[in-house]
This record gives structure tokens, sequence and C-alpha cells, in this order.
């Protein structure tokens, strides 16, 4: 035999030199979700190991995964009942938990790239990213929102904002609002391709952000999220928010669209997140809960998958999990 492919294969030595595809502690973004409160944590019932911080404490989380190698976080907030409304007149409080918890991680962490959520569902009334009115989730209403909001983070320091609503023409909107405000350089990372998935569930539990089941108020988001089934729509997608001046796209979710995923990494000139979702991350802790699968194992194996598929950056609520097994693994070769 002239070809013998598992030469490559016989010593871990050899399999780590012929790796083509590499974990990072700096490809890896960690989700952040905010509460009011002081000195409190709650972890979220449908993703175990995963919580959300009142901001005293989120500020000394994200020193410890700054610390870790982690460079980057996406912060979400859970908005109180009594402050959600149909327009989300919160999401512009200069004082409002966003942007409270924006100034305290700067402060405490300059050196991190803070994004933000740029949405209205944590603050919508009927649970929607956008104003809704006679059943419909409008658009172009929505847009001048989102542009507010995105100026709103920038003045209390984010880095980049986030827009996950899936409006059509907001990336363009967000841009010229921020550049017209002077934010040149606070950055756009778009969810272009983002789907109407049944995986986001968990996280709708984490924020309570879960569209409302009320007469004339639609049950779902499937008039603004991709149909699961189309591919060269998100092409189209990404394609827009490109023009339209993103810094960075995204796909979500990541593991059930790793097609979608490839093919838009051929054709972006700007790097591709891909956003390991909550039902996602659910499902690894209840099968390895029921030890059905080894959890680690199937931790790096995802998103070993997401990588190799071709995404340069990944969220995931694994942040912490995986660079300390990639610190352990170092440790391990210094030995
Ligand atoms: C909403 C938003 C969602 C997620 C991020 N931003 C849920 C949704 O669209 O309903 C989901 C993230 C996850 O499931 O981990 N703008």
């Amino acid at each position: 035999m002239l070809q013998r492919p598992r030469r490559l294969r016989q010593s871990p030595a050899l399999r780590e030199m012929a790796a083509e595809t590499r974990l990072h502690p700096a490809q890896f973004i960690a989700p952040l979700f905010a509460m009011e409160g002081e000195n409190q944590r709650e972890e979220i019932a449908s993703m175990p190991g995963y919580y959300r911080y009142t901001l005293d404490l989120l500020v000394e989380e994200v020193k410890t995964l700054w610390d870790m190698g982690c460079r980057s976080a996406l912060l979400f907030v859970k908005v109180e009942d009594a402050l959600k409304d149909n327009e989300g007149k919160e999401a512009i409080n200069p004082d409002g938990l966003m942007q409270r918890g924006i100034r305290a991680i700067k402060e405490a962490v300059p050196g991190i790239c803070l994004m933000t959520d740029v949405a209205m569902d944590p603050y919508s009334s009927f649970g929607h990213d956008g104003i809704v009115e006679n059943g419909a989730v409008l658009n172009d209403e929505t847009i001048g929102v989102l542009a507010d909001m995105a100026i709103s983070h920038a003045q209390a320091g984010a880095d980049f904002v986030a827009p996950s609503d899936m409006m059509d023409g907001r990336i363009e909107a967000i841009r010229i609002a921020l550049d017209t405000a002077g934010f040149t350089q606070t950055g756009i990372m778009a969810y272009s391709a983002k789907y109407a998935s049944c995986f986001y569930g968990p996280f709708r539990d984490a924020l309570d952000s879960a569209p409302v089941d009320m007469q004339d108020i639609p049950k779902d988001k499937k008039t603004y999220q991709m149909n699961p089934a189309n591919a060269v729509e998100g092409l189209k997608e990404a394609q827009l928010d490109i023009e339209q001046g993103a810094d960075m796209i995204m796909v979500k979710p990541a593991v059930a669209y790793l097609d979608i995923i490839c093919r838009i990494k051929d054709i972006s000139p700007v790097p591709v997140t891909a956003y390991h979702v909550s039902g996602e991350y659910a499902m690894i802790k209840a099968a390895a809960a029921k030890g059905w699968v080894n959890e680690e194992e199937a931790m790096v194996e995802v998103l070993t998958s997401i990588k190799r598929a071709g995404a340069d950056l990944i969220a995931t609520y694994f942040v912490k999990e995986i660079i300390e097994l990639l610190q352990r693994k170092d440790a391990k070769y210094a030995e």
C-alpha cells in the first residue's frame, strides 16, 4: 500500500500536529445574563451550570473570564415586567440595567471587547423583537428604536453592538446613527442568518422574553427570523449586512446550521461568528446528566465541528469549561 492515512493518527503528537482545526480562548465570546439586585446569582433551570448575575457579581465573573484568556463578552439583560412596553422605551434609559452593566464591566475590565445585545424582546411587553401593531411586527418603526439603543449602548461604553432582531435594513440604520452620533469606532456584529429555531427556548427562560400568548400577537418569530429550510437566503442576508457595514456577521444556531456557516464563510470578507445557542447547550447537559454522553467529549467535539465548518468566533455557554480544558491541556504538555 502506498497510502496509509492511519500513519498520521498513530500517536497523540502526530494527531495534534496534523489537526486542521484548533480551539483558542480568544475565539470564544461569553454570553452574560444580568439581573437587578445585589450579591445574587440564579441558575437558569433549563441551562444547568449557567447563571444570571446581579451587576456586582457579574463584574467578578467578567474579571475571571478575562484572566482566563476570554477576550469578549456579549451582554443580555433580564428586564423587570413593569418596565416592559410595546415600544421598548426602557431600552434607551441611560440608567437602565444594560447601560449600568456596560459601564460597570468596562470600568472593571477595560480591555475586554464588550458586545451588547440590541433587540427589543427583553423590553417588549409582547416578547417580540419589534413594535407590534394589528398582529404584525413592524419593521421600519422598530429600526428607529434599535438605532437609538445602539447609540445608548455606545454612550455607555460598548465596543460592539450586536443586533439580534432580524429586521430588514437595521445594520445600515445603526451604522448611520452611530456615525452621526460620533461613534465611528463602535463596531457592529450582525446576527445575519438567524433562524426561527426551537433551540432558543432556554434563553427565553433566562430572560423571560418568550412571545406572549395573547390574541392578535404573533405566537412565534417566523415573520422575521429565517426559515430553517433555507440556505441561499442566508447568503443574501449575510451579503446585505456586509454591504450595510457589518464588521462581523453571525450564523445562529450553530450545530444544526453548520452548512450555513460553511457557505457564508466562503463568501464573507469579515469574521463569521457562530452562536452555539442555549438549547444546543441544554441538550448536551441533559444527555450528560443522564450518563448518555460524556459531557467534556461532547463539548469539544461540537465546538470543534463549529470551528471546522468555518466559524472564526463562537459564542457559547461552555466558554469557561472549554477554556479551562484548553488550559489543562497546555499545562499537561508543559510537564
Ligand atoms: C433575541 C435573542 C434570542 C437569542 C439571542 N437573542 C432569542 C430569540 O430570538 O427569541 C437566543 C440565544 C440562545 O438561545 O442562546 N433577540
